[in-house]
């Protein structure tokens, strides 16, 4: 990573972050890093410079045809002060020892909360930066990171309360479910918006096609348990492939758990004894209840179900560098 020759200079004071009342919203932080790519030759060196705002075409691809992706991860400060990613590699983030110093840098290591306090977010993201009028890959594209330190998606490991959602629905066989494109988050805004004025958390969305299986909720991914058995729908194109998806299956198996990655159909709920989800922002939320047709079920009397807490636990002592990395996710 090159320096811009702003590097040095600090936008804002550290007290201005509010430690204990972090939510998971934007907090500027001091750097964000940059490189682009157009058509036909690499990316370029990437540069790190103070975050702000960036310029872009009025007719850049990713504002008039929705050409973006983007991913999300975490690190986490220990009592050491040394800092955690959990798992970077699945976000194809390498971290060799070579910009170990500057990704140190680049996380704005000032603004990664206390043990205890939350995380920082990385959001990287990618867009067609070029631009365009007829609908075609924009000629440019811009790869950007930027970081803002966080709290809790939702109210910690409080339980929140799902409306499963009918009529919308949030992917379909052979579009872009599966993959982190900017255009599955703006589809589910207004059935989320509805489900929020109604008091409900979140929406929980079924497949398009039976209209009766589970597909995800609308920034994470679905788990049922029922006795041992966890159950998850299957990744087919139409749900995303969390990697705290994939870390819980893993941790669940590890503890014994039978672990099903299956469709899994809406009536489960009415018998669960337990459902939460996963995903990177969220962690792991338990549910407390999901109304379905009018119907509301509640699990373990709506408060945190014992396999949701376990599983949370097992995640974020990992995450936070509390218990040993028996797996090797973790990078320092
Ligand atoms: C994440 O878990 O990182 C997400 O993508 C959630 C985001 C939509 C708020």
């Amino acid at each position: 990573m090159a320096e811009s020759e702003n590097f040095c200079m600090v936008p804002y004071e550290l007290a201005d972050i509010d430690w204990d009342n972090l939510g998971f919203a934007i907090t500027p932080t001091d750097y964000m890093y940059i490189m682009k790519c157009s058509e036909g030759q690499s990316f370029t060196k990437g540069e790190l410079q103070r975050f702000g705002n960036i310029e872009l075409s009025p007719a850049a691809g990713v504002l008039n045809y929705g050409q973006g992706l983007f991913e999300g991860l975490k690190a986490y400060r220990k009592h050491d002060g040394s800092i955690l990613l959990f798992r970077p590699e699945e976000k194809c983030i390498a971290v060799d020892d070579g910009c170990r110093a500057n990704v140190h840098a680049f996380t704005n290591n000032r603004t990664v909360p206390p043990p205890g306090k939350g995380s920082l977010y990385i959001r990287p993201l990618l867009m067609g930066s070029g631009a365009v009028l007829n609908l075609t890959p924009a000629p440019e594209y811009t790869f950007l990171i930027y970081v803002s330190p966080v709290g809790n998606f939702f109210q910690g490991i409080a339980p929140i309360h799902l409306v499963v959602e009918t009529e919308v629905h949030r992917a379909m066989p052979g579009g872009t479910g599966g993959v982190k494109t900017i255009g599955n988050y703006a589809s589910v805004l207004k059935a989320q918006t509805l489900a929020k004025a109604k008091g409900f958390t979140d929406v929980l969305y079924l497949d398009c096609v039976n209209k009766k299986y589970l597909e995800e909720v609308s920034s994470s991914n679905v788990f049922v348990v029922k006795g041992n058995i966890i159950s998850t729908p299957a990744v087919k194109g139409t749900i995303l492939p969390g990697v705290t998806r994939k870390s819980i299956i893993e941790i669940a198996q590890s503890q014994g758990f039978q672990v099903e990655e299956r469709l899994v159909a809406v009536e489960e709920l009415l018998n669960a004894d337990e459902v939460f989800c996963t995903g990177t922002a969220v962690v792991i939320s338990p549910v407390g209840s999901i109304t379905y047709r009018d119907e509301r079920v509640s699990y373990r009397n709506g408060g945190i179900g014992v396999v949701s807490q376990q599983l949370y636990s097992a995640l974020t002592g990992l995450q936070m560098g509390l218990t040993e990395d028996k797996m090797d996710w973790i990078v320092e």
